[in-house]
């Protein structure tokens, strides 16, 4: 087939900002800490930090150098690596439609973060006391008007990212935003440091207390949270990889990226924890959590409304730097698949995320009685649904196909192109041969109590 040739990336930086930009979002400053919160910390951050490096970046690997291979979206992708009728592009479709379910809640989410800037903007945090703060959030949560316009936003917002396309429009907003983000993350983190609470804080997210730790649900959760966080499990890494040049180091650049993503999640957990145990918050608020601490620094510090404006713009941004990786996998498959132009296919699917995400912006309000998973809100169920069962199965088949089903010796090739330490690749091979796959199918049946 005469094709022209794919979009790319305008460097190698920028692919890792992007990546980067995919990874870092609101998965490591509103999720990572309240589940952390919730499960207990201490042995679970522990469980987190080797999920991401035993199972995290094998399969990072696995889905940039699948991208690489099969040039598309995940069902092209898998297309062109397996062959046309193979059962494999199940798992593109899969993923493509995971992707769609986490985008709908995530924007609900970012949804809160627009609203947070604005309250930053009108200095609503400073005409409450300091104790009333965290009400703030209940009153948000709990309006469906301002829930459902927020998405609206936020979902328009996603698709002009979107529509810009690969080099002008993802890859140059994350230039800018990412390196911004981290610099604020250091601020508020210094400003943790002086607060009475940081030394329980830091007991709290680093010592591996028994007494805390819950179990094989908590260490699905950590797994989950995991592929969630690095973006791993339904093609998000796999498509990115696919507009990635050749002589790119694909174990490098995976490396690179979780690195930037832990760092943030850590990052994030040290600025909130200290909030919370220096005022007598609840570690375990659930996804409320960073939205009832944080203003709290902002109503305390000498330039708080302008520290709360600049990291509320900076969340959206990390948030929608994610979003858009997310819409890009459902639209490049739709333009793969139904030949549709980039705008028709962004239009369609971000009018539809938007339709099919309205159900868990009203979770706090109209159908705050609806629950889908055992006592789960709507939101709480579709997110635990993706993270903890979706992602991780997702990327269980990604590693078969790199390891067990692709052509070892294509695999070998696409992994050795471009990389700067192409003998780690037996070490790569174990990995996503047994090591992650084994390690995912072991915790998840434990989990739900098969094994
Ligand atoms: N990783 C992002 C975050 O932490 C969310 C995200 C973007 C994502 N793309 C993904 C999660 C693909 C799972 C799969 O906020």
């Amino acid at each position: 087939m005469a094709q022209q040739r794919r979009s790319h990336w305008g460097s190698k930086l920028g692919f890792i900002l992007a990546a980067a930009g995919s990874a870092v979002g609101l998965g490591n400053i509103w999720k990572f800490p309240y589940v952390t919160g919730q499960n207990g910390g201490g042995i679970f951050v522990l469980v987190y930090l080797a999920s991401v490096l035993l199972v995290g970046i094998p399969i990072m690997v696995a889905e940039i150098l699948i991208g690489r291979r099969g040039q598309g979206s995940p069902v092209t992708a898998l297309e062109n690596i397996m062959g046309q009728g193979s059962p494999w592009k199940l798992l593109g479709w899969l993923g493509t439609a995971t992707g769609f379910v986490i985008l709908s809640y995530y924007a609900v989410v970012a949804g809160w973060a627009l609203d947070y800037l604005f309250k930053s903007l009108t200095g609503a945090f400073w005409a409450v006391g300091i104790d009333e703060i965290p009400t703030l959030f209940d009153g948000l949560y709990t309006s469906a008007t301002w829930n459902v316009i927020w998405l609206a936003v936020f979902m328009a917002l996603t698709m002009g990212v979107v529509f810009g396309g690969i080099k002008g429009g993802i890859e140059r907003w994350n230039r800018i935003l990412m390196p911004g983000l981290f610099v604020l993350l250091l601020v508020l983190l210094v400003n943790s440091f002086f607060m009475k609470g940081f030394g329980e804080a830091m007991r709290f997210i680093f010592y591996p207390d028994p007494a805390r730790f819950k179990g094989w649900a908590s260490i699905l959760e950590a797994v989950g949270q995991g592929f969630f966080s690095l973006s791993l499990g339904m093609g998000a890494m796999l498509t990115y990889g696919s507009y990635l040049e050749k002589d790119s180091d694909i174990l490098g650049s995976a490396i690179s990226i979780s690195f930037l993503d832990t760092l943030v999640a850590m990052l994030a957990a040290c600025i909130l924890f200290p909030v919370i145990f220096s005022f007598g918050f609840e570690p375990q608020a659930g996804p409320g959590l960073v939205f009832k601490t944080l203003p709290v620094i902002f109503a305390q510090l000498p330039a708080g409304q302008l520290l709360a404006v600049v990291f509320f713009l900076l969340l959206v941004f990390a948030a929608l730097t994610s979003s858009v990786s997310l819409l890009e996998v459902v639209s490049a498959s739709l333009m793969e698949r139904l030949s549709w132009s980039r705008r028709k296919a962004v239009s369609m699917s971000g009018a539809t995320i938007f339709l099919f995400g309205i159900p868990s912006a009203l979770s706090g309000s109209v159908l705050s009685d609806l629950h889908l998973v055992g006592e789960r809100s709507v939101f709480d169920s579709l997110d635990y649904l993706a993270s903890n069962w979706s992602l991780p199965l997702g990327g269980i088949g990604i590693a078969l196909v790199a390891g067990w089903f692709m052509d070892a010796k294509a695999s070998r090739e696409e992994y050795e192109t471009g990389a700067k330490q192409p003998r780690t690749y037996p070490f790569w091979r174990q990995a996503v041969r047994f090591l992650s796959p084994v390690a995912v199918a072991l915790v998840f049946l434990k989990a739900i109590g098969l094994l």
